[in-house]
């Protein structure tokens, strides 16, 4: 519940009747009924991973911040999944969550490793991929312990064919985004290992 307040979740949520007076996001009265303490910890730090129902509107708007994964402790979030578990009130009418399953024709992903000239790896760096196309968006990501980075990028199906710079530091490389728009199963990936000294 310290957790909760400190966070001011109440900003968008009620709990208790209280909380959410511009009524921005659900009630979260009877959420310990319909997600795991797991799925409560998915969503808070990935608010894409699922969405209340009825509110696609403001789930497609981005409406619950996507923020908490930079601010909370591993512990915190544990403590806050707990707490909002207990809340199990069946009168409440918090809406059912809806899973979004990653559509495979949005996005297209670069991957990889960024290492140094000994070949070890680079951690907590920062690598861009920017699309070379227009109204593009860049997408960047820091690598972890391995070196390992993964960067997601809107790239529909009529982009097949867009060249895309991956930098990082001083290194850089070109890949381009090939695949099959009629193919929807196949994941729209391509892997990109850099090294930076
Ligand atoms: C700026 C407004 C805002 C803030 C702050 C906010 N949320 Fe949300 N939240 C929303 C909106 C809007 C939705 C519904 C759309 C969606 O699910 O993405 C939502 C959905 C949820 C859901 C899913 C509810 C359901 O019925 O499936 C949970 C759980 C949740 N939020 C928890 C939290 C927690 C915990 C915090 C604080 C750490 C928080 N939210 C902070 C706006 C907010």
């Amino acid at each position: 519940m310290e957790v909760y307040e400190l966070h001011e979740c109440y900003n968008c949520h009620k709990v208790g009747g209280k909380g959410s007076v511009k009524k921005r996001g659900p009630v979260l009265d009877n959420i310990g009924n319909l997600l795991t303490i797991e799925d409560i910890k998915k969503k808070i730090f990935d608010p894409t991973y699922l969405y209340a129902e009825g509110f696609e509107k403001e789930h497609k708007k981005g409406q619950m911040p996507d923020k908490y994964k930079e601010l909370m402790t591993e512990e915190e979030l544990a403590a806050l999944a707990a707490y909002l578990s207990t809340l199990k009130n069946p009168a409440a009418e918090t809406p059912k969550p809806v899973f979004v399953k990653t559509k495979i024709e949005h996005g297209f992903i670069v991957y990889g490793y960024v290492r140094d000239g000994g070949g070890k790896p680079v951690a907590g760096i920062e690598v861009q991929a920017k699309p070379l196309k227009e109204h593009a968006h860049a997408g960047s990501a820091k690598t972890n312990q391995e070196g390992y980075y993964e960067i997601f990028l809107h790239l529909h199906n009529e982009d097949s064919g867009t060249k895309i710079t991956i930098s990082a530091k001083n290194a850089q490389k070109d890949v381009v985004a090939n695949y099959d728009p009629n193919d929807k199963v196949t994941k729209r990936q391509a892997a990109v290992d850099l090294v930076a000294s």
